[in-house]
């Protein structure tokens, strides 16, 4: 499921004009969620092209790593990098697995945790995030909301549809969602509620958990106007999650 990137490969890029995606919401949200990380080492996962990675550096942060499990996506982050140096380290793997990259400030996800395979594999996620956070340091994620309800609005005119979205999700089941971006793509992933969230980033040894809904920044809202929002916020396809070590 996961190496799906490697063929969506710079198609995600399309992706970051999307309404849902931009400062407006996920952006907006993320950081909110985040707090200032200047001055601060960042882990990046799940960093894809590095859209966020690059963000993060602007906003301040001192040495950020990005991590992700596709070679294409590395390889695309690597090439921005190569062409406007901001210092920025990419390395490949699967979160699972990762080798000891130091021990960071704070580590950001933005969409990796529902691509966790089985329990043991998000377990496993979850405790090599808590073992390359500094005591203290934060888990700031951004992915599929566990609450998204197949009877509220789906997400289509904000450009992401969740297809033939069960009405009573089970553990682990495969969703799938299509991107309406230039050329669209879906995407596939698997479902797992809050408690399994939290079950497992508890074992990790994460405390204070808190989930935020998404908001629409003033930028968004005088762009478009709240009635125009009103459908995402009520069912959005993605929430934030913020932990401590
Ligand atoms: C929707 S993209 C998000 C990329 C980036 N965070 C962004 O918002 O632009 C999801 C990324 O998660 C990566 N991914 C999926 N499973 C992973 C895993 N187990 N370990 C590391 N990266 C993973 C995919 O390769 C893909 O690049």
């Amino acid at each position: 499921m996961s190496a799906q990137y490697d063929q969506i490969g710079e198609k995600v890029a399309d992706w970051d004009v999307l309404p849902v995606r931009s400062e407006y919401i996920e952006g907006h949200t993320f950081f909110q969620a985040l707090g200032s990380v200047e001055g601060q080492s960042v882990l990046d996962l799940a960093c894809g092209d590095g859209l966020y990675t690059r963000q993060l550096k602007a906003r301040g942060a001192q040495w950020v790593v990005g991590v992700d499990i596709s070679e294409e996506m590395i390889a695309s982050a690597r090439r921005q990098e190569e062409a406007r140096p901001l210092g920025l380290e990419y390395r490949v793997s699967d979160v699972a697995d990762m080798a000891p990259l130091g021990v960071f400030d704070c580590v950001t996800a933005v969409y990796l945790l529902h691509y966790a395979h089985s329990p043991e594999h998000l377990l496993r996620m979850c405790r090599n995030i808590h073992a390359h956070l500094k005591p203290g340091g934060r888990f700031v994620t951004y992915a599929f909301n566990p609450g998204f309800s197949a009877k509220g609005p789906n997400s289509t005119r904000y450009g992401i549809s969740m297809l033939d979205f069960p009405e009573a999700p089970r553990e682990g089941q495969a969703i799938s969602a299509e991107l309406h971006t230039k050329t669209p793509f879906t995407i596939h992933f698997s479902y797992w509620s809050r408690a399994t969230h939290e079950q497992a980033l508890r074992e990790a040894g994460f405390q204070h958990l808190t989930w935020m809904q998404p908001e629409c920044s003033p930028e968004g809202l005088s762009r478009f106007g709240r009635e125009f929002w009103q459908d995402y916020l009520d069912n959005p396809h993605a929430v934030a999650l913020r932990c401590e070590r």
